[in-house]
């Protein structure tokens, strides 16, 4: 982390009067209104107990952590486990040759609107499988290049205006809407696989009482407590179904998986990390309320707001937390912390306000006790300049880190 930069920072964060927003009050970007909070402590039990040893980490205050975050934030993912097949549907040559192209279809039983495609673009230049960035994608596959061969989603999907999604479905004209945010041709030249897959081909983003998507192939229960799942919960167990895909996959090295999210898929990159060892590494990007930046710091968009504004993303308990986020019995530094020692990149844009850049750094610098007391130093902040969005500089920056830590 670059201490330099945050040194700043908290020089030019004055400490707020305890304030508490409420729900309809303007959006605070007013450091002196952000309130006087104390942090959760990582390394001390909820029962005051400190966390003396990585054994006491492990088998208690992790495993206590993971279920805080199930009870309050994200809801419980039932355990049940499912026969998913996998089927090819096609295979090609790309970018002349320097890449295989293919798709795959993961069905899901008990779920009735249709297969979860991976598209997967992997190096041919590389001896052996290659390690791979896995990421979901918000419009479809076919969003991600302008390739006529890549099928097009057929799923419900959220119409964005000028991305060829009409009555929400995509349309041949979605095809490489979103190119700008996947730089296949580089990714593959620095010898790394690329895995993505639509989200809402797990879960269609919309409140609709969890009648669509995997939960009803999950879900035993009739009645939904206060404490299941939402769609960040259902993402990231499609995430971590993909990634039992790749372990069968002889071109993809599945110990070496990237696991990148931007914004809401940010928030899921966090959790899938959390709750599945497997991922090597994770990134976030610019992933703000319900990701890593601080709850309590009610900077931007807060837990009032996004609970409103997307009910489904978490479980209904944390809505008891609308204006109340110090009564949380976590904060998101402790997400991050639940993904130490693998190494964790969490990236903020200056200008995307909303999603508190400063909370993501503080929060970052929350969880690095944990880092260092397993040991590892494999926990880097990153603000660059500019809008929400993933830029070419981003990837930049996830490939390096990658290069680097896995
Ligand atoms: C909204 C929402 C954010 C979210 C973002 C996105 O802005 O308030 O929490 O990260 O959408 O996913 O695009």
């Amino acid at each position: 982390m670059n201490l330099v930069r945050y040194l700043l920072l908290l020089a030019l964060c004055p400490v707020g009067a305890g304030l508490s927003p409420a729900q309809d009050d303007p959006v605070n970007y007013d450091e002196a209104k952000v309130p006087t909070y104390d942090l959760p402590d990582p390394l001390v039990m909820e029962d005051g107990t400190p966390v003396e040893t990585p054994e006491q980490w492990y088998e208690h205050r992790r495993p206590e952590l993971l279920r805080l975050f199930e009870e309050h934030v994200y809801g419980r993912t039932p355990k049940r486990s499912l026969e998913i097949r996998a089927r090819m549907i096609n295979e090609c040559l790309a970018f002349g040759g320097r890449a295989l192209r293919r798709e795959f279809d993961l069905s899901v039983p008990g779920k009735s609107d249709g297969p979860i495609r991976l598209l997967i673009y992997s190096p041919t230049q590389v001896d052996g499988p290659a390690p791979a960035f896995l990421a979901l994608n918000f419009t479809g596959n076919q969003s991600i290049q302008p390739d006529p061969e890549i099928t097009l989603s057929t799923q419900w999907m959220r119409q964005v205006s000028g991305r060829g999604i009409e009555k929400n479905r995509a349309i041949p004209a979605s095809r490489g809407t979103l190119a700008s945010r996947w730089p296949v041709p580089r990714i593959l030249e620095r010898g790394y696989a690329l895995v993505t897959l639509y989200y809402g081909d797990i879960d269609p983003d919309f409140d609709d009482g969890f009648a669509n998507g995997v939960h009803p192939a999950l879900d035993t229960e009739s009645e939904r407590g206060s404490s299941a799942w939402g769609s960040i919960a259902a993402w990231a167990w499609g995430l971590s179904r993909s990634l039992d895909f790749l372990e069968s996959d002889e071109l993809v090295d599945a110990e070496r998986v990237a696991l990148l999210g931007h914004s809401r898929l940010g928030k899921t990159a966090l959790w899938a990390g959390a709750t599945d060892e497997r991922f090597a590494l994770v990134i976030s990007n610019n992933s703000g309320c319900g990701g890593a930046a601080l709850s309590r710091r009610c900077f931007g968009e807060t837990v009032a707001r996004i609970n409103r504004a997307a009910p489904h993303w978490f479980c209904e308990r944390f809505r008891a937390y609308n204006g109340r986020e110090s009564d949380l019995p976590v904060d998101q530094h402790q997400l991050i912390a639940l993904i130490a020692p693998r190494p964790v990149l969490i990236c903020s844009a200056e200008e995307d306000r909303w999603a508190d850049p400063l909370g993501e750094q503080l929060a970052a610098r929350a969880a690095a006790p944990v880092f260092r007391f397993l040991d590892s130093a494999s926990l880097v902040y990153r603000l660059r300049p500019g809008k929400h969005d993933v830029t070419d500089e981003d990837w930049k920056a996830y490939m390096d880190f990658a290069d680097r830590e896995m």
